[in-house]
């Protein structure tokens, strides 16, 4: 086996900017210690999101030379529908500026007060998109990929009893299901991935139930190398092949492009159906624009068109895989615990392991990301008890999981940035006895992470 190289030689470059550990200790003061508060210039290594934060190629920069900004019946849109159908196969294309907006169309025609979506994992965004409709978002993703232990290939799976239970139950309390899901591959659950074999099985059990099968694709051609690797009947297929594939059992899909698309910005609405497909153009109309652009330039949709064929490319797969790999085979080289097996696009540490010492109500997850921003300016997310736990009158409820993401955006950063993050996880490893807890000194009553502040104990 050679070594997987980055498919890709770089030609544009953006300057990192350094910073000593005083200046962050004072950035990160004065941001209270939440590194949502400090400015992206005052980072190294951000890895806080894989959304919109591709490097996009030079035939994507190219493409957005020839944008076509006609309002109506835009050639670049023509390019971007018959992209988008010939990968995905429905009928309707429906531009918008992001994947929730693709979500808020949706769920403004088809939920509301009463009833119940179904999904292995809602993101939060569409969990918010179908509770702001009265709706219940409901999970049920396999026993297996709540265990961050577990070395189940597809993590990500709808459970097909709970799936089959959760429909007869409505239907006998005549309790309306507008559509189903399933979100490929499972964010929320670390980035693991849905079997071919479990779409056919759910889209056969929402057939059954006549509920309209939605697929959350914003990850789709991570999830098709994955399928490719792991489903033996998939090895000889091409990604492109198995997205074609996936999508055949779907009536329609959300997507946000800020991931699998290359783009910085860019979503669409896909759907079958004819008349729903004209009651969300309808919508779209009203919130994002005319049905040849939504919420989108004619140059976005250049570049997004482009976007799509190249994130199937095989060689770009396989170092996608590799780099989420790699990072975490050299953190638990050090000792580190890991949600395994590593997801498509991001690397989860569980801090409960890393910091023994910490309660959950001193955020061990939050002090990590402190800690790995004060020792190397990487910046991580923390998805633990301040994002999840709950605080009433006063008292801490904190999350049964205490974990940080590290987000890796793709095409951006090289083997030796990786070998950068690996080195400042051994440092701050080595050290961390001698880590202290935080707690609250403001908190938002909805959200409170994005903008929550801190003291260190
Ligand atoms: C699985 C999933 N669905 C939906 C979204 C929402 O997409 P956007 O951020 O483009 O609105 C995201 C974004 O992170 C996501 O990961």
């Amino acid at each position: 086996m050679r070594e997987i190289i980055e498919p890709f030689r770089i030609r544009a470059v953006e300057p990192i900017q350094f910073s000593t550990p005083e200046q962050r200790r004072q950035w990160l003061e004065e941001a209270s210690w939440n590194p949502f508060l400090i400015d992206a210039e005052g980072v190294i290594i951000d890895l806080l999101t894989d959304s919109g934060t591709s490097a996009m190629s030079a035939a994507q920069w190219a493409a957005i030379m020839i944008g076509d900004e006609s309002y109506a019946g835009s050639r670049s849109f023509r390019k971007f529908e018959a992209v988008v159908q010939e990968i995905f196969g429905f009928r309707h294309v429906i531009p918008t500026h992001q994947g929730r907006a693709s979500e808020k169309i949706l769920c403004t025609v088809l939920a509301g007060p009463g009833k119940a979506i179904p999904n292995n994992n809602h993101f939060d965004t569409t969990r918010a998109n179908v509770e702001f409709t009265g709706a219940e978002a409901v999970d049920l993703v396999i026993d297996e990929g709540r265990d961050p232990d577990s070395l189940h290939p597809f993590k990500g799976n709808l459970d097909p009893n709970k799936l089959r239970a959760f429909l007869e139950n409505c239907r006998s309390a005549r309790r309306q299901v507008p559509f189903g899901m399933v979100t490929i591959t499972n964010n929320t659950g670390g980035g693991q991935p849905v079997s071919m074999a479990n779409i056919k099985e759910i889209s056969a059990i929402y057939r059954e139930f006549g509920v309209p099968f939605i697929i959350d694709a914003c990850r789709f051609a991570e999830n098709a190398w994955f399928i490719k690797q792991r489903e033996p009947e998939y090895r000889d297929w091409t990604p492109k092949a198995i997205a074609q594939e996936m999508f055949r059992h779907a009536d329609g899909a959300t997507m946000s492009l800020k991931k699998d698309g290359f783009g910085n910005i860019g979503g669409f609405l896909a759907l079958n159906d004819d008349a729903l497909a004209e009651q969300c153009r309808n919508i779209l109309i009203l919130t994002e624009g005319f049905p040849t652009y939504g919420g989108l330039a004619g140059r976005d949709l250049e570049a997004l068109a482009v976007g799509l064929h190249e994130v199937l490319d095989e060689h770009y797969l396989e170092y996608r895989a590799a780099t989420t790999r790699y990072l975490a085979e050299k953190l638990n080289a050090i000792g580190i615990h890991t949600v395994q097996p590593p997801g498509g696009h991001a690397i989860y540490v569980d801090a409960k392991r890393f910091y023994p010492h910490l309660a959950p109500t001193q955020f061990p997850a939050q002090v990590l990301v402190c800690e790995l921003y004060l020792r190397g300016g990487i910046r991580a997310v923390e998805i633990g008890s301040v994002m999840f736990g709950r605080n009433v009158d006063g008292v801490e409820t904190p999350s049964d999981r205490e974990l940080v993401r590290l987000a890796l955006p793709r095409r951006v950063y090289t083997q030796a940035h990786v070998n950068y993050v690996a080195e400042v996880f051994a440092e701050t490893f080595a050290e961390r006895e001698s880590a202290r807890g935080l707690e609250f000194t403001y908190q938002a009553p909805i959200l409170r992470h994005f903008t929550a502040r801190f003291r260190s104990l």
